[in-house]
Order: structure tokens, then sequence, then C-alpha cells
């Protein structure tokens, strides 16, 4: 299993903090926001680990993370030269991934869970991760019939058939990088995850996994002051 972090995107919601950085460069309590990610890999065992990052702040990250020595595991870097999706991750890291299955996680995706098990288990197909929350149009949302099976997955519906919203985190076989290629570009111009995640469903081979730790897409001021002080009660605690 390989590791792909997406951190690219302006963060044009977190102006002006994002003006001459990245978002996901930000202090989350008393680390970079990517530290938390990089920790949700590591901790479920995967070594090999491509960060895909935007060109303008491109060496802040190296310098930052290095070669991937500290944290236990071996990182290589990738440019995505604009925006162009979630999905256009698999495109980018296509020699990456050769034919190894891969997990991503977004570079602003903070979690406080274990998914070593999930992810050591994974073997062929995508497997996602969903958890109800008060806001479920900002996010791919889960539909599921009333025998609770999921029959769709929709991106920030206007009205959401469910709470239950998709995470930043997903595992693919490497057939990924294929059904990305073949992926059309959305209203917003972008390759979605969720039409990918879609094209595994409708083959029978998506699992969703749901679960109830803390989740933050800490893309926002609100998210981003919430994730940090949970973090700092944490550390608190574990320092009494
Ligand atoms: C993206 C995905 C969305 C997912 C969310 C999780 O949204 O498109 O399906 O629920 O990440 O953070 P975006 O960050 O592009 O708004």
């Amino acid at each position: 299993m390989k590791g792909i972090i997406l951190a690219g995107g302006n963060a044009t919601r977190l102006r002006p903090l994002t003006k001459v950085t990245c978002k996901q460069l930000l202090p989350v309590y008393d680390r970079p926001m990517i530290y938390y990610p990089i920790n949700t890999l590591v901790s479920s065992g995967i070594r090999d680990i491509l960060i895909i990052v935007a060109p303008t702040y491109s060496g802040h990250f190296l310098n930052l993370l290095g070669s991937g020595k500290e944290f236990g595991a071996n990182f290589s870097f990738a440019i995505q030269d604009s925006p162009r999706g979630l999905a256009d991750a698999f495109i980018v890291g296509e020699d990456f991934i050769a034919n190894d299955n891969v997990t991503m996680i977004l570079g602003d995706n903070i979690f406080d869970q274990d998914f070593s098990k999930e992810i050591k288990s994974f073997k062929s197909g995508a497997m996602i991760f969903s958890k109800q929350v008060p806001d479920p149009e900002r996010f791919g949302v889960v539909e599921f019939d009333k025998n609770h099976k999921v029959i769709n997955i929709e991106e920030k519906p206007q009205k959401p058939k469910s709470n239950y919203c998709v995470v930043g985190l997903y595992a693919y076989d490497p057939r990924c990088v294929q059904y990305a290629k073949e992926l059309k570009p959305s209203a917003r111009g972008e390759i979605e995850i969720t039409d990918l995640n879609n094209r595994y469903l409708r083959g029978g081979e998506l699992k969703v996994n749901l679960f109830d730790g803390l989740w933050e897409d800490a893309g926002t001021f609100d998210s981003l002051i919430r994730v940090s002080n949970y973090m700092a009660s944490k550390q608190n605690k574990l320092k009494k």
C-alpha cells in the first residue's frame, strides 16, 4: 500500500492567512497541519508517501518535511500545476502508484483515529470513510436505500439525502489511475473524487466505512480553530 497526501489548492477561503503560505503549513496547535495526515498514513503502516503540492510554496514543504526519515517514511514530492480536482492526484501520481494499491488523504483533513485495521486489510476496489455531520451540503454525501445499502454519492448537494459525509481518506486499487483519466470535469471544472467513487460503486466495488471519531476539514477559520483547540486539550490532558 502506497500513500498520497494532496496538499494543493489556493485556499482562498483562508485569506489573508494563506496570502504568503499554504493552508497545509498553517499551525494546528503545536504543529503544521500536514503533520496530522502524515501521521494518519504512517500509523496505518504506510511508508512510501507522495506529497502533491501547488508550485508556489513547494520549496517550503521540502524544507519542512525533507526525506521523511524523521517520520519513519520515504517522501516523494510532485507538483500539481493547477487545482484540477482531487481525482487528478492519481494522474499526477501515476508513476508513483505503478501497480500498487494507494491510500489518499487530503492535506487539510485531520483525524484522531486509527484506521490501520481497515487500511491493512484493503485488497481491491475502493474504500471510503463516512461520518455524520451537521452540514453535509459542504461535502460529498452518501445516499442509502431503505435497507441501508449505499446507492449513490453526491458532491455538495443542495438537498443532501443523508447527513453522512465522505471524508478525505480513500483507498483504491491501481485502476484508479485509468478511471481518473476517463472522468469528465464537473461544473466547477474539476475531476471529482465523488465521480471516481461512483464509478467503483456502479461496479459493486465500493466499501463505505462509517466512523464516529474526530474529523475536521480544516479549510475554514472556524474548523481551523476548533481542531486547534481539540488538539491543545488532548495534549494538555496527556501532560497531566
Ligand atoms: C472534497 C471532496 C468532498 C469531500 C471533502 C472532504 O471537497 O470533493 O467530496 O467530502 O473534500 O474534505 P473540497 O475540499 O474539494 O471542497
